[in-house]
Formats: C-alpha cells, sequence, structure tokens
C-alpha cells in the first residue's frame, strides 16, 4: 500500500486502513471518508463489494484512495498478484463502511462467499464496522444479535445515526458521519496501541509484519583511534539507526543492532553488538548473518589512520607528523556483494550536504543496495545528532518517494513498514 502524500501527523499518520465498503445507499459516503482519511494522514486501500459497486464505481474509488481499488472480479483474475490473505494482513486496521445487515451476518457467522467476507474472515487485524440499513432491518432480532455477537468477537462499531432515511422512514440507520468514521478510527487505534497490541480477537498475538525475520542494523559514529585517547569521529548520534531497531523489535523481528559508541539506551527487545571502529562493525556484521533484512544506519567513518600509536603521543615541544589515513572497508558494499548469505533485502542510508537525489542514485549503484534512505545532513538541517529527518527513498529501479519532516522514531516506524511490504513482495 503506497504512502498517502499528506503530511497530518495524528494518530492516523502512516496508518494503512483497507477499506471495505458494502451496498447501499450509503455506499457514496465511502467516498468522502477516503478522502477524510487520507487527510489525516492515512493510506486508503479501498475494496469493494458486487453491490457497493451498483453505488460507486471502483475507479472513483481508486482516485480518491491513489490506490488499486480491490473487487471480486478483479481479484479472481490477479489473485496472485495479492491474494485474500495479503489484503488481510496488509494494514493496521479494517474499515466497513457501511456495513449492510448481510454483511455483518457474514461477519457474525464467518459465512464467506466474497472477497470482502473472505479477507474479513481471514484476518486478525483490528476492525471498526459503520452499520447503515434500512431501521426495521437494524432493528430485527436476527441484526441485533449479530450485533452483540461482532461485539464479543472483539468488532468496534460506530453509528448507526438516528435520522431520515432514503424510503421516507425515521430511525437509527444512518450511516455515521465520515468525520464519526475517522474519529472512531482514531480512538480504536489508540486504545488498542495502550492496550499493547492490535489483535482482533481477545487473546490473539500481535500481528507482528516481521515475524520470523532477523532483521540486521547498524548504527552510530565509529571511533578510529589515533593513539590510546584520541580518535577519528563524526556527528551521529545514533538516533535514526536505533529508532529502526526498535520498530524492527516492535514488529516481530529478531533484531540484531550492530553499534558504534552512542550515549542512547540500548532499544527494548534488541540484542546489540557494541563495537568501536569501521573494522570492528564489519566483522560483527558478518557474524550476525544470515539477515532478512539489513539495514546500513551507520555513519562509518571512511579513513582510520594507518597506525593507532599503542602510547599517547606526546606534544615534546614540536609539531606532529600528519596523521596518514588509509581507506576503511564500506560495509554497505562488502555485504550488499556477496553471493553467498547476501540478505534479500539491503538497504543503505546516505548523509549528503548536496544533490541529495543524485548522489542517492549513484551510490544505489556504486555499492550494490536495492534501497537508499537519503537525507540532507547540511548544517541548515540539523539532521546530525538532531530529532528529525527529511527523508527520500530512492529504490534500485531509480523510484522515488520522499516523506515529510518527521520524529525520526516515526521515519524508524514508516520505514520498517515498507521494508516489510517489499520483503513480503518478494519472490522467494
Ligand atoms: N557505509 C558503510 N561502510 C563505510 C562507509 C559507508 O557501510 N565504510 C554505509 C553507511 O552505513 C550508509 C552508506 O554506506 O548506509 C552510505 O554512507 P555515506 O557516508 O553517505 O557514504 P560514503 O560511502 O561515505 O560516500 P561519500 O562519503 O562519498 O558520500
Amino acid at each position: 500500500m503506497s504512502r498517502s502524500p499528506s503530511s497530518a501527523s495524528g494518530p492516523l499518520s502512516g496508518r494503512r486502513v483497507l477499506l471495505v465498503v458494502g451496498g447501499g445507499i450509503a455506499a457514496y459516503k465511502a467516498l468522502d471518508l477516503i478522502r477524510r482519511l487520507r487527510d489525516r494522514g492515512a493510506a486508503v486501500r479501498p475494496l469493494l463489494t458486487e453491490s457497493a459497486q451498483e453505488f460507486i464505481t471502483p475507479l472513483a474509488a481508486a482516485a480518491l484512495a491513489g490506490e488499486r481499488t480491490h473487487t471480486d472480479l478483479f481479484d479472481r483474475e490477479s489473485e496472485a498478484e495479492i491474494g485474500h490473505i495479503r489484503l488481510a494482513r496488509d494494514a493496521d486496521a479494517i474499515v466497513v463502511a457501511p456495513a449492510t445487515a448481510n454483511m455483518m451476518a457474514r461477519m457474525a457467522t464467518g459465512h464467506a462467499p466474497d472477497l470482502a467476507a473472505t479477507v474479513l474472515l481471514a484476518t486478525t487485524l483490528p476492525i471498526l464496522i459503520a452499520p447503515a440499513m434500512n431501521v426495521r432491518m437494524w432493528l430485527h432480532p436476527a441484526t441485533q444479535r449479530n450485533l452483540a455477537t461482532l461485539k464479543a468477537d472483539g468488532v468496534t462499531v460506530v453509528g448507526p445515526n438516528e435520522g431520515a432515511m432514503a424510503e421516507a422512514e425515521f430511525g437509527p440507520g444512518r450511516l455515521a458521519e465520515p468525520h464519526e468514521i475517522a474519529d472512531a478510527l482514531e480512538a480504536m487505534l489508540a486504545q488498542r496501541a495502550q492496550a499493547g497490541g492490535f489483535g482482533f480477537l481477545a487473546g490473539r498475538e500481535t500481528p507482528k509484519r516481521l515475524a520470523g525475520r532477523h532483521v540486521l542494523v547498524t548504527s552510530g559514529p565509529t571511533h578510529e583511534a589515533i593513539d590510546p585517547v584520541r580518535y577519528l569521529a563524526n556527528r551521529s548520534s545514533g538516533r535514526q539507526g536505533h529508532a529502526v531497531a526498535a520498530a524492527a523489535a516492535e514488529a516481530g523481528a529478531r533484531v540484531t543492532l550492530v553499534s558504534g559508541p552512542v550515549a542512547l539506551p540500548d532499544p527494548a527487545g534488541v540484542t546489540v553488538v557494541r563495537v568501536e571502529s569501521a573494522r570492528e562493525m564489519l566483522a560483527a556484521v558478518e557474524a550476525a548473518l544470515p539477515a532478512d533484512l539489513a539495514i546500513f544506519a551507520a555513519a562509518v567513518g571512511d579513513w582510520r589512520p594507518a597506525e593507532t600509536r599503542g602510547a599517547k603521543i606526546k606534544k615534546d615541544g614540536h609539531t606532529p607528523a600528519p596523521l596518514t589515513l588509509v581507506e576503511n572497508p564500506d560495509i554497505l558494499a562488502t555485504i550488499s556483494a556477496r553471493t553467498e548469505g547476501r540478505p534479500p533485502l539491503v538497504v543503505g542510508f546516505a548523509a549528503e550536504t548536496d544533490q541529495v537525489l543524485d548522489n542517492a542514485r549513484k551510490k544505489i549503484a556504486r555499492k550494490g543496495c536495492d534501497l537508499i534512505v537519503a537525507n540532507d545532513v547540511s548544517a541548515e538541517g540539523g539532521v546530525m545528532g538532531g530529532l528529525d529527518n527529511t527523508v527520500h527513498l530512492v529504490a534500485r529501479d531509480g523510484g522515488v518517494e520522499t516523506w515529510p519532516k518527521l520524529g525520526k522514531e516515526e521515519v524508524g516506524r514508516r520505514l520498517v513498514a515498507r521494508f516489510s511490504e517489499w520483503l513480503a513482495a518478494r519472490p522467494g
């Protein structure tokens, strides 16, 4: 699911929502809902039932969402491209709006004759439904029984509202307003996050996008010793690399973080290997392989003194001999070039002070990695050592995604979400 272009930074920012649209006259409001969710920073993937298509077109939904619309017909033809299991997993939440009486009955009984019902049966994501139907259908004991079952299953419900309805009737049955649905989604996600999980059924594990994967991350600067008290270093704080490692652990991965000297606490649930120099970092990275995903966020020193003195260099009243430097091994390039045991997805970072994208493209080619996270580290940006980051994701085919300025934690979370999508899309 591609990112929303919005730069909103509320609770839905960066969230991915699968919007299942049921049939009924209220389906037209789903278009407004797409717009509102995107305004709040969410990425929306629409899925239209056959009866929804009597009221709105897949094209209209796709145009507003900026995503392909899934429908039964299309997905039967292209099941190989994105299966219903992927649809059921590849989001942070599912919103069903409008949820018809028929759809509620299917959900409550586990009957899955179409794509929407199959996805809803196959998912462990949190689900929000916004029912909309004729007032008599809503008040019918069968619907009320289904409603109680769905609530007991952990489904969140918003609406229906009371008011004048299509068939000149009055009562509960109107679809909640799009802003109310968006508010309810925010509240549901906030509540789940507080409870420590996103499970749909009580007691089920949080769906972890990187469960079973080993993620290797390098972070921080390196220190290249001149003598026992002096070294060459750089301004990297390690914040971005540590944030990526923390986010990967939250996503269920086993994470090895190879870190240069930093003043940061170890991220929770991460195995941290501390190193000083570039050569130590390379050795620790090689020892940690194999990995499914390797992210090289460290600001590795390009050079080291040709010799490290065993004793402190004294002034002794004369000018010291000039420092001779030799090049350090390039860890990213070394791992990218491995024929055996190369991680399926190798991501580099590019710290640039000018021509950020051009240099990032050249760096991908030179280093042989799959993706580069490029950022502008010129002094004005305050990225080196700072709390925020503006990144550009540059792919090997030259494609670029530019994200708004975000906190490094948020960048870490979004990067992990994008890397999981790439990993899931790669064959094997
Ligand atoms: N990198 C590495 N080993 C090195 C140097 C860099 O693994 N010896 C990795 C960094 O972790 C980062 C990427 O290579 O993922 C690019 O780092 P950067 O400092 O931007 O690039 P350099 O190779 O140093 O290129 P230049 O200084 O010419 O911009």
